[in-house]
């Protein structure tokens, strides 16, 4: 059985919280594949609203095993305060969630690192999460880093303290003051949480279930344009979001990825800085804002918020081999009377129908307007009864990409969900 991917199309926050929790009735076993607590992954079902930053998305369907794989850094405090917020709900993971040896850890350090290189870059910054993201990175490729694996080893604190202070001798460098006490405390409680869970070889867990036949939705963080080869570098993460990062971030082989869901919101949206080519900065920036509630679910920061940009869209459908497209958040646009989608871009006066190397210059794009549908979508359970003019903006996206959209979600809720005909 081959894996499939679930995986974000813009700058992150599509809805794949969302729709992995929906779709995850369909799978034996839900698998992060990289990035870490920078993510926030928002479900709602019952009533009931919930943010998952490290764990995946597949929790609360019964029955269902769940992977953080090799390509996720971990920060043990984070994780262990996801834990107990579900167990407080009566949520206990203990049997079903797997995390992979080789899945980095992020040290209270990393964030101190974070934290004074974001400072030290001032209005150059990234916007980061400030979770740590970057410098745990840095130290995997720079082949320093620490791993689940480690914690179970007899000389892991003199790793640790290693580690640190190596971030300490860097962190001499900048203006910076910190202080690590607090949260190394709670840091090595989380360690001890870690441990009450199965720490295993995932990338041998994960081939020996496919050859079983078991179902596995691989469930990717934060978006393409995110991502640190193909996105708007250097306003990017630190892992790569893509298709190929669920080949690295769980060892699974090119060949055996199956189908590969796209997530775009029917908008765009950004949290962090960097370069957004439809960003608008009118009142109708700030009415999907509000209507969106486009506030980030990790950091609570406002989302900057634009039309649909298809060159970017076609863009990473390209790079993710996407063979289905999930429409997420066509609800708010129905609080429009017309809204647009560039179909391109001007740059130095010439007409530009892909995605440019550098998007940090003046673009400005070219905008088709579409008649906005006007009435309240959200109890819709049929395509058929969807309005024409939401009917026209599908199609409209689907001949230009080339690619089916099979469903469209229509609110927050688990409930709110249109599956199409394929
Ligand atoms: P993720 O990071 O891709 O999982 O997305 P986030 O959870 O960060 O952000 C998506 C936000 O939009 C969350 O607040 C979701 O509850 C919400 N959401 C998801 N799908 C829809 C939708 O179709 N309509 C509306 N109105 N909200 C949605
Ligand atoms: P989910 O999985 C939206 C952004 C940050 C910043 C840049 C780098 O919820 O879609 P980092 O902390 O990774 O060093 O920050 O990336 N970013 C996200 N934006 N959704 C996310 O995750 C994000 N994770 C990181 O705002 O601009
Ligand atoms: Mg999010």
């Amino acid at each position: 059985m081959k894996i499939d991917v679930l995986l974000g199309l813009q700058w992150g926050d599509e809805g794949k919280g969302k729709i992995v929790d929906v779709l995850t009735p369909n799978y034996n076993v839900i698998a992060r594949f990289q990035g870490g607590p920078n993510a926030g992954h928002t479900l709602e079902f019952n009533h009931f609203k919930h943010v998952l930053h490290t764990i995946p998305s597949g929790i609360f369907r019964e029955g269902t095993l769940n992977i953080i794989g090799n390509g996720v850094v971990m920060d043990p405090v984070i994780f262990k305060k996801e834990i107990d917020n579900l167990k407080k709900i009566n949520v206990h993971l203990e049997s079903t969630l797997f995390i992979s040896k080789k899945a980095h850890l992020i040290l209270p350090s990393h964030r101190i690192l974070d934290a004074a290189s974001e400072a030290h870059k001032g209005k150059t910054k990234i916007g980061s999460t400030l979770k740590g993201i970057g410098p745990t990175y840095m130290d995997k490729t720079g082949r320093n880093g620490l791993r689940v694996g480690d914690i179970l080893n007899p000389n892991f604190i003199e790793k640790y303290n290693f580690l640190k202070q190596k971030h300490f001798d860097i962190l001499k460098n900048y203006d910076f003051e910190y202080n690590i006490s607090d949260y190394e405390k709670e840091w090595f409680e989380g360690i001890e949480c870690i441990k009450s869970f199965q720490i295993i070889d995932s990338e041998i867990f994960i081939n020996n279930l496919m050859l079983e036949n078991q179902t596995i939705l691989a469930e990717g963080a934060q978006g393409t344009l995110l991502d640190i080869d193909f996105g708007t570098y250097p306003f990017v993460t630190s892992s790569n979001t893509v298709t190929a990062g669920a080949c690295t971030g769980l060892g699974v082989a090119p060949n055996r990825i199956g189908e590969v869901f796209g997530i775009f919101k029917a908008y765009c949206t950004r949290v962090g800085s960097g370069p957004f080519p439809t960003e608008l900065f009118d009142n109708d920036g700030d009415k999907l804002t509000e209507i969106g509630h486009e506030y980030g679910a990790t950091t609570g920061r406002r989302r900057r918020c634009g039309w649909l940009d298809l060159p970017a869209l076609k863009y990473s459908v390209m790079i993710n081999g996407v063979t289905q497209l999930i429409m997420t958040k066509a609800d708010v646009l129905q609080h429009f009377d017309i809204f647009k989608v560039a179909i391109a871009y001007f740059i130095e006066n010439t007409v530009v129908e892909s995605l440019p190397y550098d998007i940090g210059i003046p673009i400005k794009p070219i905008y088709m307007e579409f008649e906005g549908w006007k009435t309240d979508i959200s109890k819709i359970k049929s395509e058929d009864e969807f309005p024409k003019e939401l009917k026209i903006y599908i199609d409209f996206i689907e001949k230009s990409i080339g690619v089916p959209i099979t469903i469209v979600s229509v609110g927050p809720n688990r409930e709110e969900t249109v599956f199409r005909k394929k």
